[in-house]
């Protein structure tokens, strides 16, 4: 039988100091209700002196527990962020010094609120391949460091998070399914960071023009965002000849609850089966799936045997799903 990748070890971090609402009340003009109404956020964490690396490495060494794998046993790390620590070296090599990790490769994937799939669906495919037998993968984010905090369009979506898988090479039934990855670079403009590469190199007038923080055509990007993600989900089901009834839990990507909802209403799921903190996070972009099964696993709320959709839809405009038999 040919190989499979199986999740065995789940673990994430967020920042210790909360921001809610309210807070944000008093630095724009916005209000707790409309960002309610809007987004479903009622509070987000923002990381005080902690870089990216520091989150990925809490998420990392709680899942490298979970699994029961050392560092030095881990064939690959890959962190999929669009807030590293710095553009070069990868958060991942950052990470592999400070996880103590010896033997293995290191780098990162950048497909903004997408990346975390993106990076499984690679994971999955090195360990499908024979060609390596344990990655970490990392979802981790400091948005806080990448919004204009005077804009109130995109100031208060956004929070800080990091959350770590161990997938492991198996023969059984369980594990990863399916991964699916799509982009549509027309829209590469929906949402973007335009100042600090080669476009546009950093200098006091991309400081100035306030070219080093995220823009977003938020309603634009929301209607694509319901109408693909609808798609996605069942085209997902369809090629594994699952149907949505027998699914045990979504967990998508946590950009606005009214997203997370239509998906939902499409699959004819209850929430009570979709996994949601985008209440307690805000958008911590590629965080924002491995936090959620971190908290589903940890709460119990999936078993055995059971069926995981993970999905995602983000900058680039890029989306990706997995199918999990867990
Ligand atoms: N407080 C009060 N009013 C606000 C705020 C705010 N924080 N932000 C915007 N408004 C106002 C606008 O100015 C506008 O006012 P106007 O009608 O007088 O012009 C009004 O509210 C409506 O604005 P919209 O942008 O149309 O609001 P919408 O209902 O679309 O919600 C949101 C905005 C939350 C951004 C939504 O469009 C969304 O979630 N979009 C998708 C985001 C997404 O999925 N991104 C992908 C992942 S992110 C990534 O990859 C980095």
């Amino acid at each position: 039988m040919r190989f499979r990748s199986r999740i065995t070890g789940t673990g994430s971090y967020v920042p210790e100091q909360v921001l809610t609402n309210f807070d944000l009340e008093k630095r724009v003009d916005t209000t707790d209700e409309w960002i309610t109404e809007r987004t479903g956020i009622k509070e987000r964490r923002i990381a005080g002196e902690e870089t990216t690396s520091d989150l990925c490495l809490e998420a990392s060494k709680r899942a490298l527990q979970a699994a029961g794998v050392k560092p030095g046993e881990v064939d690959l790390i890959i962190v999929a962020t669009m807030s590293g620590d710095m553009p070069m070296p990868s958060t991942a090599s950052i990470l592999h010094k400070k996880l103590c990790a010896k033997n293995s490769g290191a780098f990162d994937v950048n497909a903004a609120c997408s990346g975390f799939l993106y990076g499984l669906s690679v994971a999955d495919n090195f360990i499908r391949s024979g060609a390596m037998k344990r990655i970490l993968l990392v979802g981790a984010e400091v948005m806080s460091r990448f919004v204009d905090w005077q804009d109130r369009s995109t100031c208060v979506l956004f929070g800080d998070g990091a959350g770590a898988v161990v997938l492991e090479r198996t023969r059984g039934q369980r594990g990863i399914l399916s991964t699916h990855l799509y982009s549509d670079g027309n829209m590469w403009d929906y949402i973007c960071l335009p100042g600090g590469g080669a476009s546009h190199p950093p200098t006091a007038k991309t400081v100035k023009d306030k070219m080093h923080v995220v823009k977003m055509k938020g309603n634009e990007t929301f209607k694509v965002a319901v109408r693909t993600l609808e798609k996605l989900v069942t085209d997902t089901l369809k090629e594994n000849n699952i149907r949505p009834s027998e699914l045990a839990m979504i967990i998508p990507h946590q950009a606005n609850l009214r997203i997370i909802k239509a998906t939902a209403e499409r699959l004819h799921m209850p929430m009570s089966k979709v996994a949601v903190n985008v209440d307690r996070y805000g958008n911590t972009s590629s965080a924002s799936i491995p936090i959620a099964l971190d908290e589903v696993v940890r709460e119990e709320r999936i078993k055995k045997d059971d069926y995981v959709l993970l999905e995602a839809f983000g900058a680039g405009l890029t989306w990706a799903s997995a199918l999990i038999k867990w």
